[in-house]
């Protein structure tokens, strides 16, 4: 691996700065084993972004994951490494040339395992399927993940076929660029990984955890505005507080996410 080519690495691992990344942290090593998002980008900077705050960052400090940038534009073409070209056929706006993406995503594949259910390598678009609690379930399961981040008017088609690339999408709606969804995806993988989410019995409760939308939250005051807190939940009774959980959960499913509601109720009729 050329060291202009190499990973800009951010947390406890290897962070660099430039076209030509340096390992700032070399002396702290990376923790084995830790779940690495590598993120092929044109715009390195926007990371850790989000993801160094609260407990996605104190995680990335503490080396329990790994985030390594890799500059699409390093691998530009000519003195100004342009990276995009006009759309075949015409219309508006510039694509990312499969030439270029295909030389960072060949760099992102060094030392990663060709299995894709091990190391998923994924296009942030939203042609995509979209991602859910799911997806970030399986990818928080994997070694690590590739997320190739578009700008302009996307990529060229051949190279995500070339490489199977898998597209995501973060919902019916067009971002400016995938870095956004890239830290939207990796936020939401990291807190699954065990070690990062402190008490894992939050994930279990959380929506989605079983299907269902969670149920309202309320704290202190008791009263605020001449609105109180529902009684139940100021009761001590935990069985009863469970089942007022779960009814709320189950009404708001309804209510709000037909699609959920009713896939709910196909597993509860198949489990029963
Ligand atoms: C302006 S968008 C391109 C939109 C594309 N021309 C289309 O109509 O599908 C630029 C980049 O933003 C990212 N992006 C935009 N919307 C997204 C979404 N909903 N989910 C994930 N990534 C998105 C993708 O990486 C995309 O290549």
């Amino acid at each position: 691996m050329t060291e202009a080519a190499r990973p800009r690495s951010h947390g406890r691992v290897r962070v660099s700065v430039s076209a030509a990344p340096r390992d700032l942290l070399e002396e702290r090593p990376r923790l084995a084993g830790a779940w690495t998002a590598r993120v092929v980008t044109l715009f390195p900077e926007a990371f850790p972004g989000t993801l160094g705050l609260s407990l996605t960052g104190r995680a990335l400090a503490a080396g329990l994951w790994a985030l390594e940038t890799i500059d699409l534009r390093t691998f530009g073409e000519g003195r100004h490494r342009n990276v995009d070209d006009s759309p075949a056929g015409g219309g508006a706006g510039m694509v990312l040339r499969a030439d270029v993406v295909a030389k960072a995503l060949r760099q992102a594949a060094a030392g990663t395992p060709a299995a894709r259910d091990r190391w998923p390598v994924v296009y942030l678009s939203p042609r995509g399927a979209p991602f859910t609690q799911a997806t970030a379930r399986a990818w928080a399961a994997a070694e690590g993940v590739t997320l190739l981040c578009g700008r302009f008017e996307g990529v060229d088609q051949r190279v995500l076929d070339h490489f199977a690339v898998e597209e995501v999408s973060l919902g019916d709606f067009v971002l400016t660029g995938g870095e956004i969804a890239a830290q939207a995806v990796i936020d939401a993988t990291v807190r699954l990984i065990p070690e990062v989410l402190g008490n894992a019995a939050s994930a279990q409760d959380e929506s989605f955890a079983d299907g269902l939308l969670e149920a309202p939250h309320y704290t202190r005051p008791a009263v605020w505005e001449g609105r109180e807190i529902p009684a139940v939940l100021q009761s001590g009774h935990h069985a009863e507080i469970a089942r007022w959980r779960q009814a709320e959960a189950e009404a708001l499913t309804r209510q709000r996410r037909p699609d959920l509601w009713a896939a709910w109720l196909a597993r509860q009729r198949r489990d029963r």
